[in-house]
């Protein structure tokens, strides 16, 4: 069997299309996906739809959010002749082995998922199954290449353990035929997380004690990747600070989520450290570091957001990357999930 070879070095992560596509994404996950591209021979970028239909997701808008983030990844400078940039739902592996996954994973488990409690907020019986299941579904988006590398941000930590855990009691669980299988190892590999640098929480604008997300209601709170110059340097401009200057060293940023938040996007956009940032404005009011970042804030974003404007007006050729895609990803998932349901006794 092929895939006695060993396991090999592998990159998967995935981004949900679900509109307003933000620097959070873009920092914590997408500009790490084209970073890693070069250390490994072998990348998958997944738009996880399957993910964004739990919760309800307008068909129209769900396909051109499908297509966008695609665009960002492509924009951003992840090669997909070299690598794998699909959507989910074109390859069936994921559900397939999502589904056995939740007969290895536990309910107490995803119970203590927070995200889920985040998002189902206080009408929990009224969140769909799929919403429940979700960091099942996505262990298996990993384990189907079985991944060992995992690009996210901090707030996917609590999911990636998850997966280790699944790979894990499905290991232990189908031992003797995984054994029988010439498998001397387990079948699955431990995913490893990549959470690092100064951007793995990027926090809001307007509050720096929550993160900037995607279904905020005030725009202002995040910079789009499809924003303009003049809209990134409005958000900066009105970006919530406190009326101190900003400290020459990191200890004087304690307690200061905004200026910290601030001086986090200006390093990781200028790929440096806070102490460097800190070195070079240490002193200075934010009336003259808020101008310094929009202008790197838009020096960075902006051949970004018009790029994805560039390749959103071919939706034909975006579709072709994602069906070729969807063809490589399966030529790597298939002979696993033939392996995975061997193992399971099924025929
Ligand atoms: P999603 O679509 O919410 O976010 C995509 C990526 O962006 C990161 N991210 C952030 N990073 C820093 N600061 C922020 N404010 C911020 N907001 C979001 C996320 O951590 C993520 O890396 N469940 C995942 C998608 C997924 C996945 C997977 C990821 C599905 N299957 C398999 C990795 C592997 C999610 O909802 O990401």
């Amino acid at each position: 069997m092929a895939l006695n070879d060993g396991m090999i070095e592998r990159v998967f992560s995935g981004v949900q299309p679900t509109g307003n596509l933000h620097l959070g994404n873009y920092l914590g996950a997408i500009r790490k996906f084209v970073d890693l591209q070069q250390k490994f021979d072998s990348c998958l970028y997944c738009v996880v739809d399957m993910h964004a239909i739990t919760v309800w997701q307008d068909p129209a808008e769900l396909t051109k959010n499908i297509r966008e983030v695609t665009a960002s990844f492509i924009a951003s400078g992840v090669d997909p002749k070299k690598h794998i940039i699909f959507n989910q739902s074109q390859v069936s592996g994921h559900a397939e082995l999502a589904w056995i996954f939740n007969c290895v994973a536990r309910m107490g488990w995803l119970n203590r998922m927070t995200q889920f409690k985040e998002k189902a907020g206080k009408h929990k019986e009224n969140a769909s199954v799929g919403l429940y299941a979700y960091p099942v579904l996505m262990a298996a988006d990993i384990l189907l290449y079985r991944a060992t590398h995992v690009p996210v941000g901090e707030d996917q930590k609590q999911h990636l353990e998850l997966a280790r855990d699944i790979a894990q009691k499905f290991n232990k669980d189908f031992a003797e035929p995984i054994a029988e299988a010439g498998f001397a190892d387990g079948f699955f590999p431990q995913p490893d997380p990549l959470i690092a640098g100064t951007a793995t929480r990027v926090m809001s604008l307007k509050d720096g004690s929550q993160k900037m997300s995607k279904s905020a209601a005030s725009d202002l709170s995040r910079i789009n990747l499809s924003d303009d110059a003049e809209t990134i340097a409005k958000k900066i401009r009105k970006a919530r600070t406190d009326p101190d200057g900003l400290p020459s060293e990191e200890k004087g940023l304690e307690g200061r989520a905004e200026a910290r938040n601030l001086v986090n996007i200006y390093a990781a956009l200028s790929d440096s450290t806070v102490e460097d940032v800190l070195k070079q404005y240490g002193g200075q009011q934010f009336s003259a570091f808020k101008p310094a970042l929009s202008e790197l804030a838009v020096a960075k974003m902006k051949p970004i957001g018009d790029e994805m404007n560039r390749l959103m007006d071919d939706p034909g050729h975006i579709d072709e990357i994602l069906r070729d895609g969807a063809v490589r990803a399966r030529e790597i998932s298939q002979p696993v999930m033939k392996a995975v349901k061997g193992i399971v006794g099924f025929i």
